[in-house]
């Protein structure tokens, strides 16, 4: 069993992480990083290129791609063909190159609020118009749900280049079954939009919950869509900066290189190294371990707001290491990340920079020991 009790120390004066961003007495609990060493069949091969020393130009390998098709059909039974697959230098570049070859000034970027900041920047960045179809909030006791607004969904896609779809969900946590994902694809084709299907928590699955991606649904579904996946989030080691775009359909995908290739977006030989281990299957017993590890965190979050913050109202999420908390029904005035940042000494993430919806929640990253979530927690309860 993999001990995740006892986390490195990251604060370290001549860096600028989570840890140090802020001040010293602050506990953080923001980006979406994991406290957590990777897996260590991940840390050899990275200190074996070190050891051999050249540190030179890598490009992804037939065996890479290769590894991560038989990755697809291994956990899901997803027949990849591997010249499908395209190394990015992440997910967020992965999209806004999507967003670049499907996208116009008259056909925008969908996607589901409240959601991951970065689906924001990309009207911004791309020149492109954004389209919201905000999740529909349900309340029982203090537990969040969240489902999808068809109306509001059908209505937007018909503006749309792209549907930028998060799934798992970040902030809120949600796999999206079947059904719903079936019938988003349709409404998709139908439109003529191309789904981007963003599937980086794919593999932080809590409880024994099961994932399955957009593509997987059906060939016509595969054909219009690009699917997302990295190593980054599920093994922790996110600063590689390394993610691949899985792109059945010939045509689509020449364009989407040739984007790639204009845009010089060339990945790192660390990056690549590290997910050719990962999705090798060597450290899938490090993320069995994990995954138990984070449902107890999770579980403890939940017992730990409903006890003593009676209040304050939250998703229980199906996958990720993210909570979503709402502080619409407590005495905080104003934002509530300002609030604890100020009275707990504890960052959040503030729940307004994934949609105007996020306005009085805050995401809590519980990707670190037990130890530390419940001195966050603490602070947190003694500040209200
Ligand atoms: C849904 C989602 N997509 C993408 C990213 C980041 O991807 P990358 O660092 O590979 O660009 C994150 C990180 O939090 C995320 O939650």
């Amino acid at each position: 069993m993999t001990n995740f009790d006892n986390v490195p120390n990251r604060r370290s004066p001549n860096k600028l992480n989570k840890w140090t961003w802020y001040p010293k007495d602050v506990l953080p609990m923001w980006v979406a990083d994991m406290d957590f060493p990777a897996p260590k069949p991940i840390l050899n091969e990275l200190r074996k290129a070190v050891d051999q020393g050249v540190l030179g130009y890598e490009l992804p390998s037939s065996v890479l791609k290769e590894t991560v098709a038989a990755r697809m059909d291994y956990l899901y039974g997803w027949k990849v063909k591997p010249e499908a697959v395209e190394a990015v230098t992440g997910i967020v570049s992965g999209f806004s190159v999507a967003a670049r070859i499907a996208c116009t000034p008259k056909k925008g970027v969908l996607f589901q609020t409240p959601v991951y900041n970065e689906f924001h920047e990309v009207k911004n960045n791309v020149g492109i118009p954004q389209l919201d179809a905000p999740l529909v909030k349900h309340v029982d006791g203090n537990i969040l749900s969240y489902e999808i607004d068809w109306d509001i969904f059908e209505k937007q896609v018909k503006k749309a280049g792209i549907f930028l779809l998060c799934n798992p969900h970040n902030p809120l946590g949600i796999i999206f079954s079947r059904k719903d994902l079936i019938r988003m694809a349709e409404i998709c084709i139908k439109s003529k939009v191309l789904i981007v299907s963003d599937e980086i928590h794919s593999e932080l699955l809590l409880d024994g919950n099961k994932f399955t991606p957009m593509a997987k649904l059906s060939p016509e579904i595969a054909k219009n869509t690009i699917t997302l996946i990295a190593p980054s989030k599920t093994f922790n080691v996110p600063g590689l900066f390394c993610g691949f775009a899985i792109i059945p359909d010939n045509e689509l995908r020449q364009r989407y290189q040739k984007e790639v290739s204009r845009l010089r977006l060339h990945v790192s030989s660390m990056g690549l190294f590290a997910s050719h281990i990962a999705f090798s299957g060597q450290c899938d017993g490090w993320l069995k371990d994990l995954r138990t590890y984070l449902t107890g965190n999770r579980n403890f979050l939940a017992e730990y707001v409903t006890r003593y913050m009676p209040d304050v109202k939250m998703t229980i999420p199906d996958a990720t290491y993210l909570g979503w908390l709402d502080f619409t029904q407590t005495a905080i005035d104003g934002s509530p990340f300002e609030f604890f940042l100020k009275n707990a000494k504890v960052a959040v993430s503030e729940g307004k920079i994934f949609g105007k919806e996020g306005e009085g929640h805050v995401r809590l990253n519980f990707g670190t020991s037990r130890k530390i979530l419940e001195q966050g927690l603490e602070r947190m309860r003694k500040a209200l």
